[in-house]
């Protein structure tokens, strides 16, 4: 801030906080315009960046620029994105805590570019090994293969990104970039089978077609022409000046193998992606009943040949739907309009799999293996606020999700301003803003908020419609003040509103929504069948994104903007607990134009972004704050009583030197540990003196030299600045050897405390034991036991702390039991705790893990004994089946709904198999002899310790479950013989093996 003092002048203001006129939004405005048209993108409201879109590239993101900002005081250089990427990263290391950047801004204010700004920084920043290099070329090159799979060209920018976005970037102690993780949030999957007019398919469709070798597009069966395909053409704009999807393919193709692809999942990857530009290609024709046919077309073959789908079994799969009554499977035919409906819900399931797979395989790649303490910096690049003329579901979502970062942004601004205040003791002046808790409210609340109204008219029986849902709307939320809709406007409103919309008023502005699509997109339906068909493909990856262990039940699956309201919780979650930064984007044009700044548009972001907010939060009280020992190191030769020395406390020589100064009682605050000062003007007058007498001392030390009045003025000025240069030197160099006489002290001290260190305590070693008893302490509080099972893993103790490591883990382990104990009903606890260790302890992998987890007495409320939901599995074909099983006195049952489906009384169960491994199954053993009843149960329970111990507890009899390795043979029917096999491998899987046993494969 010092040195932006002295060049204020020049370019506006470099910081907000020191504009006088700190309430007009003019004069902000003025100040951004003014420095965007010199090229100055970047200006702070105190550590936060605004970064307006240049729309071309700056010459300020060189390497020489990187090495300039490195490790330089926030405030000594003009504002830039490395300056802020720096500080987060010294802070970082220097109070080891974890720290997040959020960038926000609306599409196309420079979210994304920010982001890559700030990764490539460290890139070339922080240390470098081979093996970091490594890491570092992976977390760079995930970014164009994100890119070309979930950004594309939309109306706002030409390179948007349809998913959001949040990478960890995980440092170790040294400050190397050791790993990465990537987070993405709900792609926007619709794009794939349709685009509005303007805007294309994902980049990676048109990067394929265009750049792809003529070998690989031959063996994907594609053309080299965009417009042939159904799905790349529908926006007309296949081509775009500003994109070279023949590079992008290359820098693509080449990223592919560094983040770890083998050439294997590459070629699988490409199937794929062709293979949803066939599919957008079958047509369907109506037969004479109407329903939907195939024509046994070419495109059908090259999708079935992609994904390693027989023919036949893709056909049906396209045209028709199964539907299972009672025990049978019945066929049902599409009509055409359900067909293409099916197609288009298949390629946007497969497209959507797909890029989660890809995220997966980019964070394998990216992981760290190493457990040592590690810290990270998360970046948050996330959809923008998003309006165009049409706003559907998507965009619902994207202007929530901003809503939402809205109100972290608030909390933590305020509340951290809030904390430094109190901390320093000084009285707190509340800033009125606007608080947008409102309309998350509105969207989001339970029962009456509108994801909660969207996802009950999803999930309700009878003809729920787009329409159903807007009037529920407007029933149940119509009085609220940020919403409207056709029916509930005034006269002047509804000539701006359609008959099927509603408009919100969110924080960022208004928005108008098409209720058209609404149910769909939010119940995200893919039929069973082409889930089925799916299962079957010999493509690695389609068979990894659509496994046989995905439950196939009847109950849904949670709705699309459930599922999204819920991991923007957990976002929140992972941002609460990190220091933030924020960079704010603002779009200078809607024309994507350089040079061109239009003030309406920009005036609307500064006020939505909340900028005139932060900088009246910033400015409450004070505008500018400093440590006590950074303002008196700076202005000290303000003050004779001051200069050159102080001798008492920096907080003393502050009060003395602001005296001196003349300060007013009104215009600062002493702190606890810092000066505020409250308005910039002050700070000014006191800049404009330090300046004046820094020029009055340079004069001193020349007039020193007056004697010397032959030599010319250059000759007295290289004299002293030779003298300067001297004694300066002089004092660095004494500086220096202080500091290292200190160091040879310590290590010195350090050699004969551990010579001495089994010597009773003595001067000789007694600081290198205190060394030695708190680098112990503070490692045994990082590695303690997590579960009473790891007690053996007790950190061993150097010889002289043994006995208080003994006493520790006493008192620890004691404290770990009694945790435990609570957590169960005092009823059970005696008898269930010695039945289930006796029954699986030593026997079954993942007995330990169920013994933090308290048992529940019944998971239905009811009269049984006990109930829990399990997967039956089909004696013969073993197609899984939700059920539930039921434990009362004399018998269990196995339920479908409030159906009976089999009983088996106590007294003919023969016994229950369990394997010995991680896996959930069991097996109960009946006695038949009837061929007409049923046979032997083969069940999956998640709560497989806490039911087959109540049933034990039931039954009466402990040795009725048998702990099995290998293979447990069962009935399926008096006679006939079935078998389930069960090993551990690389991933938990459930499938029919070819010898017709199911095999169950556990971790
Ligand atoms: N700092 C910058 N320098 C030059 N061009 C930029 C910069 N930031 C953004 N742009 C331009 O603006 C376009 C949109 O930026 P992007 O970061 O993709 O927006 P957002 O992620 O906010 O939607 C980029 O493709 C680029 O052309
Ligand atoms: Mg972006």
């Amino acid at each position: 801030m010092e040195a932006s003092l002295t060049a204020r002048d020049r370019v506006g203001i470099q910081d907000f906080v020191l504009l006088d006129t700190y309430t007009s939004e003019t004069a902000c405005l003025d100040n951004l315009r003014k420095r965007f048209h010199e090229n100055l993108i970047y200006t702070y409201i105190g550590t936060l960046l605004v970064s307006v879109n240049p729309y071309k590239e700056l010459d300020i993101y060189s390497k020489k620029q990187m090495d300039t900002y490195m490790g330089v005081n926030f405030f000594e250089l003009p504002p830039h994105i490395y300056a802020l990427a720096d500080n987060a990263f010294r802070t970082m290391m220097s109070e080891f805590n974890n720290h997040f950047i959020l960038i926000s801004g609306e599409s196309g204010a420079g979210k994304t570019e920010a982001s890559k700004k700030i990764l490539q920084f460290y890139a070339v920043s922080c240390p470098s090994t081979k093996v970091l290099n490594n890491v570092r070329d992976r977390l760079l090159l995930s970014n164009p293969v994100l890119e070309a799979f979930g950004n594309a060209k939309t109306l706002k920018n030409d390179n948007s990104s349809r998913f959001g976005k949040y990478m960890d970037i995980q440092f170790d102690h040294q400050g190397g970039a050791v790993g990465g993780h990537i987070l993405s949030y709900l792609l926007e999957k619709s794009r794939v089978v349709h685009q509005n007019h303007g805007e294309r398919n994902f980049h990676i469709f048109y990067q394929l077609v265009e750049g792809g070798e003529e070998d690989l597009l031959r063996w994907l069966g594609l053309e080299r022409n965009c417009k042939h395909y159904r799905y790349l053409v529908q926006g007309n704009c296949a081509k775009v000046s500003s994109i070279n999807d023949k590079s992008d393919w290359k820098t693509v193709r080449k990223a592919l193998s560094v983040i770890d692809l083998s050439e294997s999942d590459i070629e699988n990857l490409f199937g794929i992606i062709a293979s949803v530009l066939h599919m957008g290609n079958i047509k369907f024709e109506a037969d004479a009943r109407g329903y939907a046919m195939l024509n046994n077309n070419q495109e059908m073959q090259w999708v079935s040949k992609l994904l390693g789908i027989p023919n036949q079994v893709l056909q049906q799969g396209l045209t028709h739907r199964k539907i299972e009554a009672k025990s049978e499977e019945v066929f049902s035919p599409f009509s055409v309009d359900h067909a293409v409906y099916a197609r288009d819900a298949l390629a946007k399931a497969i497209y959507g799999r797909t890029f989660s797979w890809l995220v997966n395989k980019i964070n394998e790649s990216l992981a760290n293996m190493d457990s040592s303490r590690k810290t990270v910096i998360g970046l948050l690049d996330i959809y923008g606020f998003e309006v165009f003329s049409v706003n559907s579901f998507e965009q619902f979502c994207i202007n929530y999700c901003n809503e939402k970062l809205q109100q972290l942004f608030i909390e933590l601004t305020l509340k951290s301003e809030q904390e430094e205040y109190e901390m320093e003791g000084i009285e707190w002046e509340p800033v009125p803003y606007f608080n947008n808790k409102i309309i998350c409210d509105l969207v989001e609340e339970k029962f009456r908020g509108i994801i909660s109204l969207l996802d009950e008219e999803c999930l309700r029986p009878g003809e729920a419609t787009d329409l159903t849902f807007l009037e529920k709307m407007e029933d149940k939320i119509g009085g609220h003040p940020h919403f409207v809709t056709h029916k509930l406007a005034d006269q002047k409103t509804r000539k701006t509103l359609k008959r099927g919309d509603f408009r919100l008023l969110h924080y960022a502005g208004e928005v108008t929504y098409c209720v058209v699509g609404f149910l769909d997109k939010n119940n995200d339906l893919l039929y069973r069948n082409g889930k089925e068909v799916m299962r079957q493909s010999k493509n690695a990856i389609i068979k990894h994104c659509f496994p046989s262990t995905e439950p196939d039940s009847k109950r849904r699956p949670e709705t699309v903007v459930t599922q999204f309201k819920n991991s923007l919780v957990g976002l929140t979650e992972i941002l609460m607990m990190k220091e933030p930064w924020y960079v704010r984007c603002i779009k200078p044009n809607e024309a994507k134009q350089p040079g061109h700044f239009d003030d309406v548009l920009v005036r609307h972001q500064v006020k939505y972004l909340g900028l005139m907010e932060h900088l009246r939060v910033r400015r409450a009280g004070f505008a500018y704050r400093r440590k006590y020992e950074v303002f008196l190191q700076r202005y000290k030769p303000l003050c004779p009583d001051t200069w050159p020395n102080w001798k008492g406390t920096a907080a003393e020589g502050v009060r003395c030197l602001i005296k001196h100064l003349g300060y007013k009682s009104d215009e600062y605050k002493m702190g606890r540990t810092k000066i505020f000062i409250r308005h910039p003007r002050t700070l000014f007058a006191t800049e404009d003196a330090f300046q004046v007498c820094k020029h009055k001392l340079a004069t001193r030390i020349q007039a020193k030299y007056k004697g010397y009045k032959v030599k010319g003025d250059y000759l007295k000025q290289r004299e002293a600045a030779t003298k300067i240069e001297t004694c300066w030197r002089g004092m660095m160099a004494r500086r220096e050897r202080q500091r290292r006489a200190w160091a040879v002290k310590v290590i010195k001290k350090f050699i004969k405390g551990f010579m001495n260190r089994h010597q009773p305590a003595c001067t000789d070693n007694s600081e290198y034991l205190a060394f030695v008893r708190h680098s112990y302490l503070t490692r045994l509080k990082e590695n303690l036991p997590k579960t009473i099972l790891e007690k053996d893993s007790w950190l061993t103790p150097p010889p002289i702390l043994q006995e208080v490591s003994q006493v520790l883990k006493k008192i620890y382990i004691r404290h770990m039991v009694r945790k435990y104990v609570r957590g169960i009903t005092p009823q059970r606890k005696a008898q269930v705790q010695s039945v289930t260790s006796a029954l699986f302890k030593g026997k079954k992998e993942n007995y330990p893990f169920s013994v933090c987890r308290p048992f529940a007495d019944t998971r239905i409320s009811g009269p049984p004994q006990y109930s829990v939901p399990v997967v039956k599995y089909d004696r013969n074909g073993f197609r899984p089946r939700l059920r539930q099983l039921i434990f009362t006195q004399e018998a269990a049952y196995l339920v479908e709904e409030a159906k009976i489906k089999q009983r088996i009384d106590y007294s003919s169960l023969k016994g229950v198999s369990v394997s010995n491994l991680s896996d959930n199954f069991l097996i109960l053993h009946v006695t038949c002899d009837d061929s007409k009843q049923k046979g032997d149960l083969v069940l999956q329970c998640d709560f497989l310790f806490e039911a087959l111990t109540k049933l034990s507890v039931i039954v009466n009899k402990q040795n009725c479950i048998h702990v099995v390795q290998g293979s447990v043979r069962f009935d399926i029917q008096p006679g006939r013989e079935g078998f389930v096999d069960f090993k551990s491998g690389q991933e938990s899987m459930v499938y029919r093996a070819k010898n017709g046993h199911l095999m169950v494969v556990s971790l």
